[in-house]
């Protein structure tokens, strides 16, 4: 299939290119290179666009007539989209509309969506099923979450055939060490510890050590970035008989503590990094983990990176000698 992937200059994106130029698909990246990296597009041709600029869009589905999208391209810190809702529901809502709008218009059916598990808002039970009750807390899931409910009036209306995949915390890179994560400013738990290991100054702390968790720090389903790309091809083949919109979890189902987390990082890379606790982070859950039983039962999926240790040693690699 030629396909074409949106914010394919991207941490996720990227890999995604890498996994489906491997498996045989053709692979042209949509980016703005707003928070994506040039040298990161390597398996396929790079059209800088805005994904809500349809006059630019047009031409590009004229030119290479895809069989399907995938759509990675969206502002993603929390944080920010609590102090800047305009800026998320812009680019991550009424930009990925007009995306739609053009691929209904150039007749392509198949699209493949990056949610997250922020659209559950605040965990009700252990496992985060997709019976659990969609309140997002904040906009960023709020936009994704609204996204899906376009997607399925799409389904409904248009014939799109559309399958929202909800990431908990995506981790790891490339084990060939060719992409990375790459973030400026870098928030998540992991690269900034390991940029810390690798001699950056970054001042990493642990946000909150009295939660209800067994050791007081928050609980989080890591999961390597391969196996998230991995159940995007394996979406991709299910559109093919399946019509309507889908939405799966996606983790490995094991919580680790962000105290358990600075461990493997400091078995990783062989020493300690003295890390210290401060007061809570805004708006974080005490505990988020995952119930991925309907993609592996529907879509087939299995996590073959799912040890934390090997997670975080191919993020380690990526760190050592980041190429962006
Ligand atoms: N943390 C620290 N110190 C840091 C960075 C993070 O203690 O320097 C903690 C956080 O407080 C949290 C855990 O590490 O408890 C994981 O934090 P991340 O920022 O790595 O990831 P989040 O769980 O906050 O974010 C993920 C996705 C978001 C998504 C969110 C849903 O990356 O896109 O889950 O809650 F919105």
């Amino acid at each position: 299939m030629r396909i074409l992937v949106v914010g394919g200059a991207g941490y996720i994106g990227s890999h995604m290119c890498k996994l489906l130029a491997g498996a045989g698909h053709e692979v042209v990246v949509a980016d703005n290179l707003g928070t994506g990296h040039r040298e990161a597009v390597q398996w396929g041709p790079l059209v800088e666009v805005s994904i809500g600029d349809v006059a630019a869009l047009g031409p590009v589905f004229d030119r290479y007539r895809f069989d399907a999208v995938m759509h990675f391209a969206a502002y993603s810190l929390v944080a920010e989209s609590v102090t800047d809702p305009f800026k998320y529901y812009q680019n991550n809502v009424a930009a990925t509309l007009a995306l739609l709008r053009v691929m209904r218009d150039k007749g392509v059916a198949r699209f493949v969506f990056s949610s997250t598990a922020a659209v559950f808002g605040e965990p009700q039970q252990e496992l985060i099923d997709e019976a659990h009750p969609v309140v997002p807390i904040n906009p960023y899931g709020a936009s994704k979450l609204m996204v899906e409910r376009v997607l399925a009036d799409a389904a409904a209306a248009y014939g799109l055939r559309a399958v929202a995949l909800r990431y908990f915390n995506a981790a790891g890179a490339d084990p060939e060490g060719l992409i990375g994560e790459s973030h400026e400013p870098e928030s998540h738990l992991i690269p900034r510890l390991l940029r810390r290991a690798a001699g950056d100054t970054l001042d990493v702390k642990i946000f909150g050590s009295d939660y209800p968790t067994p050791d007081g720090t928050c609980i989080r389903d890591y999961i390597h970035v391969n196996d998230l790309c991995a159940a995007h091809l394996l979406a991709l083949e299910y559109l093919d008989g399946h019509a309507g919109f889908h939405s799966f979890n996606l983790g490995n189902g094991t919580g680790y503590s962000v105290r358990q987390v600075v461990t493997a990082v400091e078995a990783v890379i062989g020493r300690s990094l003295g890390i210290e606790s401060a007061a809570r982070r805004p708006g974080d859950p005490a505990r988020l983990v995952a119930s991925s039983a309907l993609a592996r039962e529907v879509l087939g999926w299995r996590p073959a990176l799912a040890d934390l240790q090997t997670i975080i040693a191919s993020a380690w690699r990526w760190h050592q000698a980041p190429k962006f």
